[in-house]
C-alpha cells in the first residue's frame, strides 16, 4: 500500500452562523467569524490517496486525472465563492472547516475509486495555525 497526496489552493469568503440564534448569541460563540458581512481565508487541501502500485504505470493514480478531479468538483466550486450563498453543496450547512472538509470527502470518494485508488484522508487548511483532517 502506497499513499499519495495532491495539494490544491482556494480562496473563499464564509461566515459561521446559526439562524436560529440572536445576533448576539451568534456572536458569543462564533465571534468574529459570525461578522455579517463576511470574511475570507486562503485554504490549502492536501488529498491524500492510497493503493497499490500499477506495474504497468508505476504509479497508484494518474496524477493528471486527480487534479483535474479536483479542479472541476472541488476548486472551481469554491474558489472565489461564497461558500454560505454560492456553493451548492454547502447549502443550508454549517461553513466550517470541519463540515467543508466532510463534504469534499463525500463529493470525491466513490470519484477517486473510480480512477482506481481510495481516498484515504483530507486535511483541509483554514489558516497557518487551523486545519482538519478527516479519514471518512
Ligand atoms: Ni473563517
Amino acid at each position: 500500500m502506497i499513499y499519495l497526496t495532491r495539494r490544491e489552493r482556494f480562496n473563499a469568503a464564509h461566515k459561521l452562523y446559526n439562524d436560529e440564534w440572536s445576533e448576539k448569541k451568534n456572536l458569543e460563540v462564533f465571534g468574529k467569524c459570525s461578522n455579517p458581512n463576511w470574511h475570507g481565508h486562503n485554504y490549502v487541501i492536501y488529498v491524500t490517496v492510497k493503493g497499490e502500485v500499477n506495474p504497468q504505470t508505476g504509479w497508484v493514480i494518474d496524477l493528471k486525472d486527480l487534479s483535474h478531479l479536483l479542479k472541476e468538483e472541488v476548486i472551481e466550486k469554491l474558489d472565489h465563492k461564497n461558500i454560505n450563498l454560492d456553493v451548492n453543496f454547502m447549502k443550508s450547512k454549517k461553513a466550517s472547516t470541519e463540515v467543508l472538509c466532510i463534504e469534499i470527502w463525500n463529493i470525491l470518494f466513490e470519484k477517486i475509486k473510480a480512477l482506481g485508488a481510495t481516498l484515504h484522508c483530507i486535511k483541509l487548511i483554514e489558516t497557518e495555525n487551523n486545519y482538519v483532517e478527516y479519514y471518512g
